[in-house]
């Protein structure tokens, strides 16, 4: 969506993945204050964004959302000022139908969604400062059709106040419409494109809920095409720091979301992150991957046995390689310059990891644990006809 924001993933952190619905405003200030002193900030993490549950279950006698008092007795709009004093920026939730997906469940009482509300409810966000709106179907039923024009008019409200808004959208929520039915660069900045994550590797599932991260990486990895500055395919808000996984598996988790340009959306309570999680949540080198000002997705140049190779060409002709190994046993995988879209006979591979560098002639290769990807940047040489120049445009099925 060209709204002069989101040339980048988006980075930060949001409620859901470990407080669901018991969120309040000190919450978010301490995270907000942690990201600051931990230096997440620093590294790009910058929005916060409150999830579902932040609401009163009643609209004010003038039709306006109005924030659950007590669990936000100062307000949003003293949230959203707390945050700009820190340098960070302001997420919001809403949903286009009546009831958000807590509602709809029963676990949160009331049916606040926009449905009817658009403009008033973009004017509202507005007018608290809010910098970044993420906006779940939450509804089993609906034609893509439906979406799109339920969608693009919180587009066109949101447009309409003014403020540059980040826009997030879920079209997948009760299991509508999971994978590639379609490209949302037309309507959102980032779109999600599977069911919600959890924090387990592999959960079976590859059109259900919840899925593991080797599920969301097959889905996610085929999208790539469709990925570029102001609109980001969105595999979901990480669990790194969330507990069910190795370390080697957390590594995984992150470096595929580095090289799949997906928003680097925290979920873990960065109040407390033990060391391991720290050091995957702030590592620059696989940041500076992400945030490349081109914006590309990682292409997939091979797959063998379900290990897949992914290149992500850079904005200074540097090319980020993944070596993904979901296997059950540690193997070497191996990949050229010349297929990453290199020229040239010297090159040197910096590990995103370890920061160790070597150089090669061509042959980029590296024994890879079991669920464990390495990562390498590739400099030096030319910079050829690219797998990752592409993007494709905006495509439909139907299916939803
Ligand atoms: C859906 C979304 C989640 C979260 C919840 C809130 O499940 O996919 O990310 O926003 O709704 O209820």
């Amino acid at each position: 969506l060209e709204n002069g924001v989101a040339r980048t993933p988006p980075m930060g952190w949001n409620t859901w993945n470990t407080f669901a619905c018991n969120i309040n405003e000190t919450l978010i200030r301490q995270t907000a204050d942690a990201m600051v002193s931990n230096g997440m900030r620093d590294l790009g993490y910058q929005y916060v964004v409150v999830d579902d549950c932040w609401f009163d279950p009643n609209r004010d006698g003038a039709g306006n959302l109005q924030p659950n008092l007590s669990r936000f007795p100062s307000g949003m709009k003293a949230l959203g000022d707390y945050l700009h004093a820190r340098g960070l920026k302001f997420g919001i939730y809403q949903v286009p139908g009546a009831r958000t997906c807590a509602q709809s469940v029963g676990t949160y009482p009331g049916s606040t969604g926009s449905l009817g509300h658009e403009v008033q409810d973009a004017n509202q966000f507005a007018a608290w400062g809010v910098d970044y709106l993420k906006y779940d179907w939450c509804s089993g039923s609906g034609t893509i059709n439906d979406q799109v024009a339920s969608f693009a008019k919180m587009r066109d409200a949101l447009r309409a106040t003014g403020r540059p808004i980040v826009y997030s959208i879920n079209s997948n929520s009760f299991h509508c419409c999971t994978g590639p039915q379609r490209s949302w660069t037309d309507v959102s900045n980032m779109w999600r494109t599977t069911e919600d994550i959890t924090n387990r590797w592999d959960t079976g599932n590859t059109n259900g809920y919840p899925m593991g991260i080797k599920n969301i990486i097959d889905i996610n990895v085929p999208l790539a095409g469709h990925a570029g500055p102001g609109g980001f395919t969105d595999p979901d808000m990480m669990v790194v720091g969330r507990g069910g996984m190795t370390d080697t598996e957390m590594r995984t988790h992150f470096a595929m979301w580095a090289v799949m340009a997906a928003p680097l959306i925290a979920g873990n309570d960065v109040r407390s992150m033990d060391a391991a999680t720290s050091t995957i949540l702030k590592n620059s080198r696989l940041i500076a991957v992400n945030q490349d000002s081109l914006g590309l997705q990682g292409v997939q140049v091979s797959i063998d046995s379900g290990r897949r190779v992914l290149a992500k060409r850079l904005s200074n002709g540097d090319v980020a390689v993944a070596l993904y190994n979901p296997g059950s046993g540690a193997a070497t995988m191996s990949t050229t310059a010349a297929a990453i879209g290199k020229s040239g006979s010297s090159f040197t591979l910096t590990d995103a990891w370890t920061g160790a560098t070597s150089t090669t002639s061509g042959t980029i290769s590296a024994n890879v644990p079991s669920h464990g990807t390495v990562v390498y940047r590739v400099s030096g040489g030319g910079t050829g006809p690219s797998p990752t120049s592409s993007r494709l445009v905006s495509s439909s099925s139907g299916r939803c």
